[in-house]
């Protein structure tokens, strides 16, 4: 997969899971946010790790590369405000709407005008390797995120079983809820203006849209 294939899989597979959660409620709409929250933050670290770097010097690509990351930093502001919550509420729906067309306005501005410079300013060959090596980090990341919850859930099961000896009978883990609470609590999801799509800037998927910004 060459770079622009690979990241438009990843900016897909975020538009379906932006679409599942408009219809999800309750507790699974927070679901549903955690893997959105866990495919930006993948995909926004291999952009900046390996596609924007190589973007960083070609002077045609030179000034949406600065403004592609500063798009990023909102988007990564939004998924902080958004996490921790308990109960996705009115307000925190309105936030996560904001996310959604910072989300869309970027990937548009992306694969629209980003990439159509990027073919001009890389070789063939560049946009291939660069591909090759976002599928490699990707894999590291993910096989590294794997390895730690698998470890933390084999410290969970041993420290059970330990308790259980412990006590000579079964008794279960007392679960750190009042922890938990304490850490989501205290957090105002607002965007208080911050993210430029907030205001109700218009989202469009016309490629005309691109002129007028500028
Ligand atoms: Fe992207
Ligand atoms: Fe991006």
């Amino acid at each position: 997969m060459n770079a622009f294939e690979l990241l438009r899989a990843d900016h897909e597979k975020v538009a379906q899971l932006f679409e599942r959660l408009e219809s999800a409620t309750g507790k699974a709409k927070l679901g549903v946010f955690d893997q959105i929250k866990t495919e930006l933050e993948l995909h926004t670290h291999i952009e900046e790790k390996i596609f924007y770097p190589a973007l960083e010097r070609p002077a045609e690509t030179q000034e949406l590369t600065a403004e592609a990351y500063e798009e990023h930093a909102t988007v990564k502001n939004l998924l902080r405000e958004l996490s921790g919550a308990r109960t996705p509420n009115e307000q925190w729906e309105i936030l996560a709407k904001t996310l959604q067309e910072n989300v869309e306005h970027h990937v548009q501005e992306e694969e629209n005008e980003l990439f159509g410079k990027a073919r001009q300013a890389l070789e063939e060959e560049e946009i291939e390797e660069l591909g090759q090596q976002m599928e490699a980090e990707k894999a590291r990341k993910q096989g590294g995120a794997r390895k730690s919850a698998k470890k933390s859930s084999t410290k969970k099961a041993s420290k059970k079983s330990a308790a259980a000896k412990k006590g000579g009978k079964k008794r279960s883990a007392k679960k750190p809820a009042k922890k938990a609470a304490k850490k989501s609590s205290g957090k105002k999801g607002a965007s208080k203006g911050r993210s430029r799509k907030a205001s109700g800037k218009k989202r469009s998927t016309k490629k005309s849209a691109k002129k007028g910004r500028r």
